[in-house]
Order: structure tokens, then sequence, then C-alpha cells
């Protein structure tokens, strides 16, 4: 039996732990042998003398075998592809590259998260779609997936609760940013979720958890590391979160987005972001592609209407309307005007996340109800030219005087120039 005050010390003292160890560790965590106050410390303690690779593929692995494990690879009969987020502004990726890739031909399963602080989450987008179901059983989710190729669900409470315990305790204990615990929660999921091959969105930027590039890839590095010692593929794209992702943010606000960039029409960054992604997802599937040729695929679905299709058959298996007329509007929309002519230099993600969450579109604690209705859209991003008077954003809000407030902050976010300024691409790098 371990004792848990001697891990702790002996992280405090920058020593490695054994698998054994950590395993005991975390799974009388889980069982409430072990109480919080000892594992805020030993997190504390890793916080600030890390883990080697060893010890965070213990870990992940430990964590994983908290709960149940699926392997939809053996319940479809072929491959399943998964991406992941490490979570952004205006991120509703996922809600694209899914129909994109399901239809290409390719199975898409994915359990999603919710928002946490300025970051929105996939299932609170979807549950601005009425009578979408997030809750699904695992043997719902396989079955939607071998009928309709394409499910995301709510993260089921059997998978990994282990990272469930942690993630609270880590949020409230000021550990969440360390690179071996991210990686090991965000791994542990998504080996535990099933898929065979999985394409990870680091963000990189002030809106993001890895606020420098060289963060972000150690971040990438070690979650290629812990996917290839579990024998799935894993590729890294690092991405800009400098500046909120396409135009909209905020729940019913990105669903339209992310229609509009099924059918074609979709923000230039946003587009590139889901096409790449899908194209990485196909030339890691059973297609027998290479990602130019999974691109040009993911091109023709969006072409062709098959990408909307699929998209729509997926709403609809879940019990959602998935007409765009069924999402809530919310009832004042103002507009942020630039107040001299110029360039856009900056447009701070975390800022424009703030006004977002603000105005109800995340939840300002645990329980808090969001509005899906409300948002924000960015018409203006940075490198573009604007004249005095010009509308920079709208503000979709409840009621005028949060709206107000939100206008003021929207413009906040915003930084004038008399150049244009050098462009950064939306990917910044791609790993694995
Ligand atoms: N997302 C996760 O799932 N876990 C983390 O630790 C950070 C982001």
């Amino acid at each position: 039996m371990i004792r848990p005050a001697e891990l702790i010390q002996r992280k405090r003292d920058g020593q490695e732990l054994g698998a054994e160890e950590l395993r005991e560790l975390v799974l009388g965590y889980t069982r409430d042998e072990v109480p919080d106050y000892q594992m805020a410390a030993f997190l504390m303690a890793v916080y600030f003398k890390g883990l080697s690779s060893a010890e965070t593929f213990a870990l992940t692995d430990a964590m994983i075998a908290s709960g149940e494990t699926i392997d939809l690879g053996a319940a479809l009969g072929r491959k399943c592809v998964d991406k992941h987020s490490t979570g952004g502004v205006g991120d509703k990726t996922s809600i694209a590259v899914g129909p994109v890739v399901a239809a290409c031909g390719v199975p898409f399963g994915k359990m999603s998260g919710r928002g946490l602080g300025h970051t929105g989450g996939t299932l609170d987008k979807l549950d601005a779609i009425p009578g979408y179901r997030v809750e699904l059983t695992t043997e719902e989710f396989v079955a939607q997936l071998r009928e309709v190729g394409l499910a995301i669900i709510g993260q089921s409470a059997d998978l990994v609760p282990a990272d469930k315990r942690l993630y609270a305790l880590r949020d409230v204990t000021a550990t969440v940013d360390n690179i071996s615990l991210i990686a090991a929660s965000i791994m542990s999921k998504k080996i535990a979720g099933g898929a065979d091959a999985i394409v990870l969105d680091v963000k990189v930027g002030d809106g993001a958890f890895m606020k420098t590039l060289d963060d972000g890839r150690a971040l990438a590095e070690a979650m290629i590391e812990l996917g290839r010692r579990a024998d799935r593929k894993v590729v890294c794209l690092l991405t800009d979160m400098d500046q909120p992702l396409g135009r909209a943010v905020g729940n019913a606000l990105e669903l339209r987005e992310a229609l509009a960039t099924l059918r074609g029409a979709g923000p230039p960054d946003f587009s590139e972001l889901v096409l790449s992604s899908a194209g990485h997802l196909l030339a890691l599937s059973d297609l027998r592609v290479n990602q130019a040729q999974g691109r040009w695929r993911a091109e023709q679905a969006v072409a062709d209407g098959s990408a909307v299709e699929a998209y729509e058959r997926w709403i609809r298996a879940q019990g959602g309307d998935p007409s765009e007329d069924a999402l809530p509007r919310a009832p004042v929309v103002r507009e942020v005007t630039a107040p001299r002519a110029g360039w856009v230099r900056r447009l701070s993600a975390i800022q424009v996340g703030l006004a977002a969450l603000h105005l109800g579109a995340g939840r300002a604690t645990k329980e808090a109800e969001i509005d899906h209705a409300v948002g924000v859209i960015c018409l203006r991003k940075r490198g573009d030219a604007v004249a005095a008077g010009d509308v920079l954003a709208e503000v979709h809000a409840r009621d005028d005087a949060s709206g107000e407030e939100a206008a003021r902050e929207v413009l906040a976010a915003y930084e004038l120039g008399e150049e244009a300024g050098r462009e950064r691409k939306i990917i910044l790098d791609i790993i694995g």
C-alpha cells in the first residue's frame, strides 16, 4: 500500500515515481481513499517539478484504468477517427469537421466537453440545437456511428472518472496549465474513447492555455508520445489563438458559421482549419489516401453538398432540428464601429472570449445557465483595413445594458495601427 505523503515528498524533491505508485495514487483518489488535500499537494509538486515521459504515460494509463474503455475499431470493424482541441475562442471546428469526414465515408465518433472559462465547449454549442441529445448510451453511440457515420456526445461518466475529479481539483488549485497534466488529461480521454487515429489541435496565443509556440510544441510532443505508447496515430496542428477563430463567438452564432462553412461560405481561417483537419483525419483513416488527397476529398464534400447532408443526417439522428431557422436569435444586436481609420493590428481572443462570457455565452460558475443566442461576430480581423465608422463587430445580446457593456469590451479588444503588420497564418506548425 502506498503512502501518499511519501509520494508527495519524493515528487516535491524532484524524484521520479514508479508506474505502480502513480497507479495506486490515482486509483486510490478515484475510490476516495486519498483525500483532496493530498492530491492537491501532489498536483502542485508535479506543477513545479514536472513528470518524466515515463511518469506521464503511467499517469495517463492509471487515469484510463479508473473507468471503462471503448474499442470503436472492434465495434465497427473499421478505423474510427477523432479530433480534439485544447480549447479556444470561436472554436466550432468539430461541428464542421465531423460532417466533412463522415461525408467522405470515414466514421467520426467524438466525446466532447463543455466550455471552460472563456473557452466554449462543443457540447454547449450543440445544446443550442432544439431537441439535440448529447447523452447517448455507449450502445446508441456505436449504433449511430454504424448507421450515420457520425456522432458527437457528452463524455460518459464511466470513461476516465479520475480526470473528472482531477480536473475539478486542478481548476481550483492553480494546477491546470502544466504540460504533463494537460497531456495526460486529454490523451486519457482520447485513448479510452476508442479512436484509432486522432488529430489534435493545440491552440497557441492569448486566448489559449499555451501562450507561446514553444509551449504548444512541448504539449504536442507530449501528446504524440502518449499516443505512440498507446498504439494510436496522432497528428498535432498548432493553430493561432491570438485572435478568435472565424468570426462568430457564441453558441448559436458559431453553429450558423459552421453551417455556412459546410456550404463553402465560411471565413477563410476557419475554412482552412476545417479542410486541413479533415485532410489529416482522412489520411489517418483506412481510406488509403495521403493528406493532399484527403484534403481534396474534403473540398469535394463541401462543393457537392454531401457535407451539409451529413450534418443534417447527424443532427436528426441525435433528435435535433438541423434547420438554421430553428437556432435561437438574440433580441438586441449592437454594432461596434471603428473610432478612426487604420488597420486591425490586434484582436485579442481572450478579450472577445470574456465579452461573450459576460453576455452569457459561457458559464461564470459551474452551475450557471448558458444563453445560447448571445455572442459576438468579429467582422474585421487582423490585417483588415478599416475606415472611421466601419463596423468592426456585432454584439448579440439579451438586453441593451449587457449589449452596451459588451460593445465596450469588444472595442477594447481591437487595436488599430497605421499599417497592416505581418499576417500570421491560422496553422502555425504541424507535428507528427
Ligand atoms: N482540456 C482537457 O481536457 N484537459 C486539460 O487539462 C486541459 C484542456
